[in-house]
């Protein structure tokens, strides 16, 4: 397991000149410039997204942290999100998720997927994106492919997309949740983005006392009626893509496929959630609730339990 994670105090740190008061997104937040001086779990002089949570949700931005620490142990791509709290003007704190920079902006730059669907549908609608759909993603990652070359293997990352944003219970891996990263030269090949945005999963719209007392079967029915923003074509728009059939969907697809999620289903998650409890300590303003905590971890369990009946159905 890494080191522990504490908490990141951003006051006085550098706003960015353009990207001070961020426009893209539901909340509020800020691109941040860290300080040249070592700060520990953080990188020098690197652009950081203080990322609030939504009004009705105060605890949200500890999902950002707590799907980065899951992902980072499982091996997915996700930015690192640590909890962070700033001073404002007035003396007032605000919590937030310090989300890492993903490129660096410098040499790099991002074009959200949405960019790519417009291309390719005609009356894409951005707002509300019911056009995202698998089989164009597929065509999209095919043709960066086959003209500049993409740096991972995309099919692979698609299978992490899914299976990722399936455990952690995730709906909203929109077309601006995803994306490109060029790098500069025209020659060089291009980058699937990271998994970032993870703040609208792990059960973060319930409040812990009234689940807690949920039997099991309501659980499964809550987990099962899951769905990516995805849909499966363009075709029905209506027809998100359910996250168990995703991995269904998957497990159908190739053996490599098979083998992945096997190996990653054999993980104890019930000791990789026991070395998380310490996040419940954490002196915060907002705090991890215990209640929280507990919720979150029967939702990971029980999303475990049913990717392993899909394994031996
Ligand atoms: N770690 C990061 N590095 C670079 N850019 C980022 C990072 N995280 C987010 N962004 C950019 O900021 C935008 C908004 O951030 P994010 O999607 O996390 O916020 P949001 O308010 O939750 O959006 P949504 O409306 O999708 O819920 C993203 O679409 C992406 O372009
Ligand atoms: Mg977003």
């Amino acid at each position: 397991m890494a080191q522990q994670i504490q908490v990141i105090d951003v006051t006085g740190w550098f706003v960015d000149d353009t990207h001070g008061i961020f426009p893209i997104g539901a909340r509020d937040k800020q691109m941040l410039w860290s300080p040249e001086t070592a700060i520990p779990g953080i990188k020098p002089n690197w652009p950081y997204l203080f990322k609030c949570s939504r009004t009705a949700y105060p605890d949200q931005f500890w999902m950002e942290c707590i799907a980065y620490l899951l992902g980072n142990e499982l091996g997915f791509d996700v930015p690192k999100a640590l909890p962070a709290r700033m001073t404002d003007a007035e003396g007032h704190v605000v919590c937030a998720a310090l989300i890492e920079w993903f490129y660096n902006p410098k040499t790099q730059s991002f074009a959200h997927a949405a960019d790519y669907f417009q291309n390719l549908i005609d009356d894409f609608d951005n707002d509300k994106g019911t056009k995202h759909n698998l089989t164009d993603l597929k065509t999209i990652c095919q043709e960066f492919d086959s003209l500049i070359g993409i740096e991972q293997p995309w099919q692979h990352w698609l299978t992490q997309l899914l299976l990722f944003d399936t455990l952690i219970g995730n709906t909203d891996r929109h077309q601006e949740n995803w994306g490109i990263i060029f790098n500069s030269g025209l020659s060089s090949k291009v980058l699937l983005s990271p998994l970032y945005d993870n703040g609208t999963s792990l059960g973060h719209e319930r409040f812990p006392a009234k689940v807690a007392n949920w039997p099991e079967p309501r659980l499964e029915s809550y987990i099962q009626s899951g769905e990516h923003h995805l849909r499966l074509d363009n075709l029905n728009p209506d027809n998100r893509l359910n996250h168990l059939e995703s991995i269904r969907m998957l497990l159908n697809e190739s053996a490599e496929n098979q083998a992945y999620i096997r190996q990653l289903m054999q993980t104890d998650f019930t000791a990789l959630l026991a070395k998380l409890a310490y996040l419940c300590e954490i002196e915060l303003e907002i705090p991890l609730s215990k209640q929280r905590f507990d919720w979150i971890c029967r939702l990971l369990l029980c999303r475990q339990k049913l990717i392993c009946e899909l394994l031996t159905s």
